[in-house]
């Protein structure tokens, strides 16, 4: 695996990657690398003849008040994983070399970033967007691979690539999950035994919703009102949301229709953990 600090030089290795109708992939992650990232990795190697990956703590996707120094950094292990994982080309910038003295641009797609974790993140969505937009304008990926966790973050994204005409697959990966049902997340490194023991009832609010929906109840106020009652089980979890939204543009879906999101986040102490499932009526 070659390693690239500088935007020059990722450039010209992506570009070399590329050559003679190569198809790259491109995996953006922030590093602290779990199991949901390798999943990533391991589509996007399946489904692309190079496979590109960044670690970058992306500081503008952070608010004052939030975990940007504390976030979990682990950069010799997670480059041994991708190395293991036969990644082709790593690139691992500094924060003066995304965002130089003087920078003033941004993207935002607007009326999507500020729902969701967008509510209680303000200004998060625009830091995500405007990150992997300069990562695709860097790699030139044909194919970008995310993870369904996220599912905000990859409608936005989605947007963001139609509306500026990235000519970028986005492919969404399955969220992946402890044996007890809590997703993935490098965040879950913050909780204590106790937290860690509580967490799992994020999912099991999903899936209580997921059973009512099967036994016919489509209407998104009573659906949610069965997820929280679930929530109540555990007195050590904060829900910040639950909502049900269409999967495109966010907005709330009032009974479950074609497919739609189920998405929920939760306070365990000061970390805050998301998830979210797909209910469908085809
Ligand atoms: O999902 C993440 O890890 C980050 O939001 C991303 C897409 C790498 C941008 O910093």
């Amino acid at each position: 695996m070659q390693i690239f600090k500088t935007i020059q030089e990722m450039r010209a290795a992506c570009s070399l990657a590329k050559g003679g109708g190569q198809r790259l992939g491109l995996v953006p992650t922030m590093g602290a690398l779990h199991e949901g990232h390798l999943s990533l990795v391991r589509t996007a190697k399946a489904q692309c003849d190079a496979v590109a990956a960044s670690i970058f703590v992306n500081p503008t996707q952070f608010g004052p008040n939030e975990d940007f120094a504390k976030y979990p950094r682990s950069f010799e292990r997670d480059c041994e994983i991708l190395e293991q994982e036969a990644v082709d080309l790593l690139f691992a910038p500094a924060v003066e070399e995304m965002y130089p003295q003087g920078m003033t641009t941004w993207v935002t797609v607007e009326g999507l970033s500020d729902k969701l974790c967008g509510k209680a993140r303000p200004g998060h969505f625009r830091g995500v967007t405007t990150v992997v937009a300069k990562l695709f304008q860097i790699v030139q990926p044909d194919a970008g691979f995310f993870g369904q966790k996220d599912a905000a973050q990859l409608a936005i994204i989605r947007r963001m690539v139609r509306d500026l005409n990235f000519a970028v697959e986005i492919v969404a990966c399955p969220v992946v999950r402890e044996p007890d049902g809590l997703a993935m997340s490098s965040r879950n490194a913050y909780l204590d035994p106790q937290q860690r023991r509580a967490a799992p009832v994020l999912y099991r609010s999903l899936l209580k919703i997921q059973e009512v929906f099967k036994r016919g109840e489509h209407r998104a106020d009573k659906l949610i009102d069965s997820g929280k009652q679930t929530i109540t089980e555990e007195h050590s979890v904060r829900l910040d949301y639950l909502e049900i939204v269409d999967p495109d543009t966010l907005d709330h879906a009032d009974e479950i229709s074609k497919t739609t999101l189920v998405a929920i986040a939760g306070y365990l102490g000061s970390t805050r953990l998301i998830d979210n499932i797909h209910l469908s009526t085809e």
